[in-house]
Formats: structure tokens, sequence, C-alpha cells
């Protein structure tokens, strides 16, 4: 991975360039809440904490969940919500898996997008959609919904919404097309990053679509945290 990066302003210009910044080699002790927070306002998460871990729970192996061992499907953070989605997800590890999967995947939604014409992209913009919360979520009383188009824009910056699953195309042939043209591009223009132990992994969410391969350590502990903007 290069050189160790710690600065913040280094990790401005990686979020910039590349859509996301993987920290590894921190030292001893690195305050990873106290540096992601310096991004921007913390989101709380759907526990109103600050901090979501990411564990597997018992009972929640039947269930599309991100506290269980399964693969997740491609998709941004927080497309559910009222509000613009959280600008930058951040990954720390606590605990890495042992054995294979477990990686966080990322690919470039900015990129996905070119594959369309500016006459899809406005109609992307001018058409809502019902984007909900997870099965797993809602096992656990946590039912969201919010009507928003697939793009839109703050502070001159594209915001984009995706989901592999939690979004019905029903009826809509370019929100059809775009989850088909974005299932393939993410299987192949993926990168992979398994999160070492004490590494960040920070991504800019209004670009980049990610998920998760699955995995069998059920002592895989990450921490997650939202920055908004
Ligand atoms: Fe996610």
């Amino acid at each position: 991975m290069g050189e160790p990066v710690s600065d913040l302003d280094e990790v401005r210009r990686l979020l910039d360039a590349d859509g996301y910044a993987y920290l590894s080699e921190l030292p001893t002790g690195f305050d990873h809440f106290a540096f992601v927070s310096r991004l921007g306002a913390v989101i709380p998460q759907y526990d109103g904490r600050p901090v979501w871990d990411l564990v597997a729970e018992p009972g929640m192996d039947d269930v599309y969940h991100s506290r269980n061992t399964r693969a997740l499907v491609p998709h941004t953070e927080g497309y559910e919500l009222a509000g613009r989605p959280p600008r930058y997800v951040a990954l720390w590890c606590v605990r890495p898996a042992e054995g294979p999967g477990g990686e966080t995947t990322l690919a470039d939604g900015y990129a996905l997008l070119e594959r369309f014409g500016e006459a899809d992209r406005r109609r992307m913009r001018d058409t809502l959609h019902t984007w909900r919360s997870s099965e797993g979520l809602a096992r656990r009383g946590v039912v969201i919904e919010a009507r928003h188009p697939v793009l839109s824009e703050h502070g001159g910056r594209v915001i984009l919404r995706y989901s592999q699953n939690n979004v019905d195309p029903a009826g809509d042939e370019l929100l059809g097309r775009l989850l088909d043209v974005g299932e393939r591009f993410f299987a192949r223009e993926h990168r992979a990053i398994s999160i070492a132990r004490n590494a960040l992994l920070v991504w800019d969410n209004w670009r980049m679509i990610h998920s998760r391969n699955a995995f069998k350590d059920r002592g895989r502990h990450l921490k997650r945290v939202l920055v908004g903007a």
C-alpha cells in the first residue's frame, strides 16, 4: 500500500482522486473515531450511537444483514434515509476474519454512470423511487423508507444512490437497466480490501458503491462511522 497515510489532508486528496483511502500501519493506540470526526459531523447509526459494530449477531444468519457472515450485495450507504446519505463511510478493524473472505469491496459509481448517456442521467435525476432499509434491520424493529431519485446533487457534487436489493425496479426500465449494468460492472471492476487489524478504510459514499464478501470467522469485528456533509 506504499507509505503509511495518517495525515488528514492526504486522506482528503485520496478521497477526491480515488474515492477512497486505506490507512494501514497506523500507530498502536490510534484514535480512529477522533480522526474520522475531523472529516465532518458524525451521523448517528440506526441505534442512535455514533459507532456501529459489525459483528455476527446470533439468530441473524438467514437474512440480509450487516451483522452476520454472509455476502452483501452492491449498495451505497443510507439510501433509505430521509435526507442526504452520509458523505463518508469509515470502517476500521478490531479483529480481522481468520481464513478466507470478509473483504470490503468497492467500485467507482461515477465510472458506472459514464456508461449511461445524458438523457438517461436526466431521468435518473427526475424519477423518484422508494428505497427501503434491509430485511435484517426490519427484524430488529428498524423499518425506514424514503423516496429519492438515483441521482441528486449537493454543493456541486453528484450523489449516487444504489441498492442491488432494496429498491424495486418494477415498471422502470432505466432503473432495471442500471441495476443489471451495475451488478456486472461491480463484479468486474471492484477492488477487494482485507482491512488489517487497526487499519482504517474511508470512502466517498456519494461516489463509491460497496459490498462485502462472505466469511466464516464469527470473531471478525469491524467498527463503522458515518460522516455527513
Ligand atoms: Fe454498507
